[in-house]
């Protein structure tokens, strides 16, 4: 198994995530209502359960499963595995994202959450690279813009591998 090059350490993770989870607090006081993070599976899971740990208000959290990449290529295809266990409408909602790319991801997802009519959504994600400028949704909160690069660890794979490693890593 290649060793991944260290891109961002476990230290910078750490840092960031708590920063975020700050400004998703200070942006949702507990009095605006209830706040649900819902985690697209399954390169997500970590940086969610990190985040989730460092909020200062309660969070719900669910989460979504989508797939369109094989390999380091997305298919172009966006498919839903598995939805939401509960009713979103009313709710502040914050998606949860490992990277975004294209953002065809994200995109699709957004339009699966907007008409249950959500108090708010909003999304977050670890890490950004350039070419999602071109998509017309806004991220609210991005943890690193990263260059195109292929990227593993921290909960992301490639091909099912890599997931478990505490910094995120590029392959050659
Ligand atoms: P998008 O639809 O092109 O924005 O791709 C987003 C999804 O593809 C992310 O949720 C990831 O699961 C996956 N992905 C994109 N780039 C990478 C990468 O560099 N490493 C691991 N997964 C990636
Ligand atoms: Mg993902």
């Amino acid at each position: 198994m290649e060793i991944p090059r260290v891109l961002i350490s476990p230290e910078q993770i750490k840092s960031r995530v708590e920063r975020l989870a700050e400004e998703i607090s200070k942006d949702h006081p507990e009095h605006s209502g209830d706040l649900v993070f819902v985690s697209v599976l399954k390169g997500a899971f970590i940086f969610t359960a990190d985040l989730l740990r460092s909020m200062a208000r309660p969070a719900d959290i669910e989460f979504i499963s989508v797939s369109s990449y094989q390999g380091t290529t997305s298919t172009g295809h966006v498919r839903l595995i598995q939805d939401v266990s509960a009713d979103i409408a009313g709710k502040q909602v914050i998606l949860i994202e490992d990277i975004i790319d294209s953002g065809l991801t994200v995109d699709y997802l957004l339009k699966v959450l907007l008409v249950r009519q959500p108090a708010s959504l909003r999304v977050c994600t670890l890490l950004a690279k350039p070419s999602q400028h071109r998509m017309h949704f806004d991220i609210s909160y991005v943890g690193f813009e990263i260059p195109n690069r292929f990227v593993v660890g921290y909960g992301m794979d490639f091909n099912g591998k890599y997931r478990q490693l505490p910094f995120i890593g590029a392959l050659a």
